[in-house]
């Protein structure tokens, strides 16, 4: 594969004011989210829940590229089409979520490590052989009493920056995912503080591994208040921090930066998303789009509730969120 198709695969994937569709909850976040909505937590209620999604009306007008799941990437309609094909049909390019999840951290309460490196090269291969055009690994960054350490920063950013040149290896555009999370009480410097110092590892990191960083997308989180936090700032100074932390961290040569929504309301989501475009877009060097699960999907997922009879009115929902979030993109997004 050559440095000019991945680089030309990761334009694509926030061309055209769109973005990334995150559909590859693991097995375990899935049926938290059905349990909550009191959906049977079985294969094939995934399945069907998928199949709504891939088969949206108009969900290619909005994403660029959906990311889904080693189970997902599988998976067929009812009427045995691979989700994949439904996908390429509609020109919205596969993904595939390779790491295998969060474990502790050893010496390190509270923090968080990603498995998933040994073996991936193999791996890679066969999503590659399964349509899948680009990667995401998520690593966890939790703010509290003292944390996080140095070497839980160290030790994330390089599997990061290991797994990205692995994916380009293969073919792949490598989404880099760093979440500093949003649990807790802290403030909004201290979530800059954390992020900057994040975002300057996994640069550091992703440059002593040689990853084409024209060949990558970042997908982080926006700095915001803790959710816990007394003081919650307004979308302007988010849009302000948030733009700040990244022109000061990220490379000019990254075609993107697609956030992930963390557990904001769908609403305030595309809000802060809409205020970044508005106020930033012609100052910043990458484009910033969204690579969202919960503010897409949510409000979707709750009004099908594993009823046959509400696919309909959750598609139109879907397709709802993910147009708001390209009328962000293009500082148009009203409530
Ligand atoms: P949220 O938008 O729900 O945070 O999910 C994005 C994601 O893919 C997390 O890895």
């Amino acid at each position: 594969m050559s440095q000019k198709q991945l680089i030309e695969t990761a334009y694509a994937m926030v061309a055209d004011d769109k973005g990334l569709l995150a559909m590859d909850e693991s097995m375990p976040t899935c049926h938290k989210r059905f349990a909550k909505l009191g959906i049977p937590q079985t294969e094939e209620y995934r399945r069907a829940y998928r199949e709504l999604i891939v088969t949206t009306p108009g969900l290619n007008e909005s994403i660029s590229g959906a990311i889904l799941f080693d189970e997902t990437i599988r998976q067929k309609t009812e009427d045995g089409t691979p989700f994949v094909q439904v996908l390429q049909e509609v020109g919205i390019i596969p993904g595939i979520k390779v790491d295998k999840s969060t474990k502790p951290l050893a010496n390190h309460p509270g923090e968080k490590i990603t498995e998933g490196l040994d073996g991936l090269r193999e791996r890679l291969e066969e999503y590659v052989q399964l349509g899948a055009r680009f990667a995401k690994w998520r690593a966890v960054i939790t703010i509290g009493d003292g944390i996080p350490n140095q070497g839980c920063l160290d030790a994330n950013a390089h599997l990061l920056a290991r797994y990205a040149a692995l994916c380009q290896e293969a073919g792949l555009v490598p989404i880099v995912e760093p979440e500093v999370l949003m649990d807790g009480a802290h403030s909004l410097q201290r979530c800059y503080d954390v992020t900057e110092q994040t975002l300057r590892m996994v640069f550091a990191q992703l440059a002593a591994q040689r990853v084409l960083l024209e060949g990558m997308i970042l997908k982080p989180n926006m700095v915001v208040p803790g959710l816990e936090c007394p003081k919650q700032n307004s979308v302007d100074d988010v849009a302000d921090a948030t733009v700040t932390c990244f022109r000061r961290t990220v490379p000019a040569a990254v075609p993107g930066v697609a956030f992930l929504s963390g557990g904001q309301s769908s609403e305030l989501a595309s809000e802060r998303l809409n205020a970044m475009n508005v106020k930033y877009k012609s100052r910043v060097p990458w484009a910033m789009a969204y690579s969202f699960a919960r503010a897409i999907q949510q409000p979707g997922m709750s009004i099908w509730a594993g009823d046959p009879a509400n696919v309909e009115a959750a598609q139109k929902s879907i397709a709802h969120r993910a147009k708001c979030n390209r009328d962000a993109r293009r500082g148009e997004y009203s409530a």
